[in-house]
């Protein structure tokens, strides 16, 4: 399916790679100078409703560039336009709730690099669209990496067939702790009982269980939380039969608060891990925000992260089913 071509200009940005004939991010920009209102964009995109989707998942990013987009309402209408229903966030990272269906992105503190994920990956669900919004680019820094995950599993197989398959074949298990209280200066984030909605040891017992992972109470008062088993790679409708890399072994591996291991206990090789962070790395796509971007994401198709910045830097995000 073709865009009409009047509704869109297709445009260019530093940083875009082809990856496998296809180019990421896509850039969209207004077709003429009159139509970069929020109001043209937004008709725009209920008109080419279907268009738009593909294009996200043939391109696996797309980015709105030079749209008037100055608002979290403006923002929030054009997540609308879209037409996809809400799914609402749940996970380690401090988030507030902004207007309707915007929140911020991770509040965690400005220094500190994000590492690649899928989103929502540990959970049962997962959102397809993660979609941010850029209202204050930093200064310095600040990137919103991407990854094409399935080239992370496509390396890893060429270079630890045998490791690769028997993680697959084994399953994966991670762990982290929550501290008995809310501590925003670290990225370990809310205490355990922010994080998942209640003081009640019991209660949030439930709640982990509920989201198919188990805890175990620590003597200090935080609770680990065990997650397995848990997949290496996912294979999703309508993405070519790509082998995504649908796992955070090495943003979770042998840290002081988390750890990942394969589901029967083996330890994964320390240089696995080493090897693939660099993999990821050098496939990485560094994205740098402009005042008012929206830039979508398939958060089947593609790892994200967030590089150190400097201050101000404030981006918005919503997630989508
Ligand atoms: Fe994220």
């Amino acid at each position: 399916m073709e865009c009409s071509g009047k509704d869109f200009k297709i445009g260019e940005c530093d940083g875009q790679k082809v990856v496998d004939g296809e180019v990421m991010p896509l850039v969209m920009t207004p077709p003429e100078a009159d139509k970069s209102n929020v109001a043209s964009l937004v008709s725009s995109i209920e008109k080419n409703r279907d268009w738009f989707d593909q294009m996200i998942i043939k391109n696996s990013a797309v980015l709105l560039r030079g749209f008037d987009v100055r608002s979290a309402e403006d923002f929030n209408e054009i997540v609308e336009a879209c037409g996809w229903d809400d799914i609402r966030y749940i996970g380690p990272a401090p988030r507030t709730h902004i207007y309707k269906r915007v929140w911020t992105a991770n509040e965690g503190p400005l220094s500190e690099f994000i590492y690649y994920h899928h989103e929502m990956v540990l959970f049962k669900v997962h959102p397809k669209k993660v979609i941010l919004y850029c209202e204050v680019p930093p200064p310095e820094g600040g990137q919103t990496p991407f990854v094409p995950s399935f080239k992370v599993t496509e390396r890893m197989l060429e270079e630890f067939p045998e490791e690769v398959e028997e993680m697959e074949k084994k399953g994966l298990k991670y762990t982290f702790t929550a501290p008995n209280r809310n501590d925003t200066s670290s990225m370990r984030g809310r205490g355990w009982q922010d994080a998942f909605g209640t003081p009640d040891p019991a209660e949030a017992e439930r709640r982990i269980n509920m989201m198919g992972m188990e805890a175990e109470w620590l003597p200090d008062g935080g609770v680990m939380v065990i997650i397995a088993p848990r997949t290496l790679t996912r294979v999703f409708d309508g993405r070519k039969g790509r082998r995504m890399w649908f796992n955070t072994v090495v943003g979770m591996y042998g840290k002081e608060h988390s750890s990942a291991t394969m589901a029967d206990g083996t330890e994964i090789p320390e240089h696995v891990v080493r090897r693939c962070g660099e993999i990821i790395e050098e496939e990485s796509i560094d994205f740098d925000w402009k005042k008012g971007d929206v830039l979508f994401l398939d958060n089947m198709a593609l790892l994200h992260g967030r590089r150190p910045s400097l201050p101000p830097r404030k981006v918005l995000v919503a997630t989508c089913k």
